[in-house]
Order: structure tokens, then C-alpha cells, then sequence
């Protein structure tokens, strides 16, 4: 029964943050359900971790890894948590999210508000089913971002599936000037050197607004320093055609509006790397059509957090049924096959 268009609009008649605030309270009342039986068909094993199926949540829905447990019985293949910086810090003064309605997307300018490392870790050590992934950031008021991100690291290392150095969050002032060749290398041999030879695979998450030579560079920087996946994207500091309300505040944009720059960044880093790394989409995916399309572009898997906002919780489980449908369409045995057709 799809009963989150009736309970929408009393859901939309609160302040966006109050919002989602309630709904990670509702979330963590949720009773546990037994998780689906995943169809192999959607097995997708990436850097060496297994994924019942490439639908992920994105990070920043659950910053403090309060609710991956009740997402995950929700349908979803993984769940990324985050972002989480060493100390915890109280974000952007509000109102700092807002829903664009009309164009089915959302501005925000949360700047990282989380509860720190040792609060996330001390959730992340229950017993649990599923793929987590840690998101993990620099506090704002850091002397030694680089230094954040290796005590990142090592704090999550034995506690998460994967990790995600997130250097793309315009919310944080200077973070992603981490992105400039120099100071992604440096930023990347610290981390990788503190993963060590036993820790999780390591992805990076890219921000969407990036010049041709920029793709590049990051491009040979990563495959150098051996990441293991790249995330493409955060959110955008463009505004490409909105119409609603608050188009004009200021923040990262994600949603519907991001769909095309997302997809277009990721054939570009499709074609940066080769095919060498496997790539995770995310940016705007709200349907099957969606995510089947940047999994032909080259994307091993995708994330989503917008589309929830305005479909609610069956949204993991239809757009692997429409994947599912996809796949029998076009004649691949699985999705593996489907992954970079387009590309070759
Ligand atoms: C309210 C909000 C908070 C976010 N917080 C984070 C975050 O803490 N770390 C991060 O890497 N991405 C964060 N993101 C970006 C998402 O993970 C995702 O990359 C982006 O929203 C594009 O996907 P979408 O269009 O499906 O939302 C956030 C997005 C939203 C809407």
C-alpha cells in the first residue's frame, strides 16, 4: 500500500529540517523487519565488498548513523552514513534546508552538523546485517583537515564496509579545494597510508562542478593513490532552471535539477579512468530509468537521498523492481552486464 502520498503534504507543511528530524525519530522507532531476499540478478561486488543491490542511500540522510538499520530493511543494497567529522560540530545557523517542490529538489547548506566520530562509532559497533559505508569529512574550524580525515580513518576502519572521503560538500568553506591536484595527493597518500593493507576499500565523492582539466587530474591522482571507487556527485553550486521559491538560497542543490550535470560528470570520469575504477552515481536518480542509465554510463552502483524526500520509503524497493524489469528487457542476465554498455 503506497501511503506516503497521503501523509505527504502533512510531512511538507513542516520546516524541511523539523521534518526530517521526525522522520529519523519515526525511523528509529521502526520494529525490525526481516529483509527481503535479494534476486542475484542485482549482486554487485565492487572492490572486493558484496551489494545485494546497487541501490544506495547517499550520505547525509542519516549523518549519525542512527537509522541504517531500519533503511536497509526498507530495500536498500547499502547505506552511507555521514557525514562524520572528528569532533562533533553544530552546522550552518537555520533555516539551512529547503525543499524546491516545483522542481523536485532540494537546497541545502547543512556544513557537516553531526555528532562526531565517537558517537558514530559507538553505534556502529552493534551487530548488524547489510553494507555500511562511513562518510567521512574535516571539521570546519580545523588547523589539519588533512589530519581529520586520517583520524577518520582510523577510527572507522574496522567498523565500516567502506569508506568515503568526502571533499565535495560546498557547505564547508575551502573543502574542496581538496580537489586541486597537489592537495588531493598529499590528501589521498595520508589516507590510503593510514587504511593500511587490511582496511576497507576507500571511495572518494566528487562534487559535480569541475572543468575538463580538473576531471583529468583527479582522474590520474585517484587511480595513482589506488582509490578504490569514485562517487559521482555531491550536490551543485549551479541552479540550473528552477522555478520554485527558494531557488535562490544559497547551499549545494541535489535532486531532479542535478540529473543531467550528474550524468554528464560521470560519462566524463568514465572516460578519465578508462573503466579502470568502478564508479557509484549519484545525483538526481529517481526512478529505475534513472539508475539504469548510469549504470550503462559506467556506474557499478548509485546513491539517492532528493527522490525520497518527495516518494518516501518504497522508493528503494520500486526502482529495483523497475531495474529488475530493465535488465529482462534488454536481455542481461544480470546486472553486471548492463554496467558501462554504453561506454564500450
Ligand atoms: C540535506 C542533504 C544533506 C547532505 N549531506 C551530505 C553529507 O553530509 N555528506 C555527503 O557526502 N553528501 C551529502 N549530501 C549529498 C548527497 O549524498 C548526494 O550526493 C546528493 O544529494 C545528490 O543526490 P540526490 O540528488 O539523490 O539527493 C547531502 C544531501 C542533502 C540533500
Amino acid at each position: 500500500m503506497a501511503f506516503y502520498p497521503l501523509i505527504r503534504p502533512l510531512i511538507f507543511a513542516l520546516d524541511a529540517e523539523r521534518a526530517h528530524r521526525l522522520t529519523i525519530a519515526a525511523l528509529k522507532l521502526m520494529p525490525a523487519m526481516s529483509v527481503q531476499q535479494p534476486d542475484p540478478k542485482l549482486h554487485m561486488r565492487v572492490a572486493g565488498v558484496d551489494f545485494p543491490n546497487p541501490v544506495g542511500l547517499a550520505a547525509g540522510f542519516d549523518k549519525n548513523a542512527d537509522v541504517f538499520r531500519p533503511m536497509l530493511e526498507l530495500g536498500f543494497g547499502f547505506a552511507e552514513v555521514g557525514t562524520v567529522t572528528p569532533l562533533p560540530q553544530a552546522g550552518n545557523p537555520k533555516p539551512r534546508l529547503f525543499r524546491l517542490t516545483e522542481d523536485r529538489a532540494v537546497i541545502n547548506r547543512m556544513g557537516f552538523n553531526n555528532a562526531g566520530l565517537d558517537a558514530a562509532k559507538a553505534r556502529l559497533t552493534q551487530p548488524r546485517r547489510g553494507i555500511v559505508g562511513v562518510n567521512i569529512g574535516a571539521n570546519k574550524d580545523s588547523a589539519d583537515r588533512i589530519g581529520d580525515y586520517v583520524a577518520g580513518v582510523r577510527a572507522m576502519a574496522k567498523l565500516a564496509d567502506y569508506l568515503t572521503v568526502n571533499i565535495s560538500s560546498p557547505n564547508t568553506p575551502g573543502l574542496r579545494d581538496l580537489q586541486g591536484k597537489a592537495a588531493l595527493d598529499e590528501l589521498l597518500a595520508a589516507v590510503m597510508a593510514a587504511r593500511g593493507q587490511s582496511g576497507p576499500p576507500i571511495f572518494l565523492k566528487l562534487a559535480p562542478d569541475l572543468e575538463p582539466g580538473d576531471i583529468d587530474d583527479i582522474a590520474a591522482v585517484a587511480i595513482r593513490r589506488k582509490i578504490d571507487a569514485l562517487i559521482i556527485s555531491n550536490t551543485t553550486i549551479t541552479r540550473p532552471g528552477l522555478r520554485s521559491h527558494h531557488c535562490s538560497e544559497a547551499g549545494g542543490l541535489s535532486g531532479a535539477p542535478l540529473k543531467g550535470l550528474a550524468l554528464e560528470r560521470l560519462r566524463d570520469f568514465r572516460k578519465a579512468t578508462g573503466g579502470e575504477m568502478p564508479l557509484i552515481a549519484a545525483g538526481g536518480i529517481e526512478n529505475g530509468v534513472d539508475a539504469y542509465a548510469r549504470i550503462k554510463a559506467g556506474a557499478s552502483l548509485v546513491q539517492l537521498y532528493s527522490a525520497l524526500v518527495y516518494q518516501g520509503p518504497e522508493l528503494a524497493r520500486l526502482i529495483t523492481g523497475e531495474l529488475l524489469s530493465l535488465l529482462d528487457r534488454d536481455g542481461f542476465a544480470s546486472l553486471a552486464q548492463a554496467v558501462g554498455v554504453e561506454a564500450r
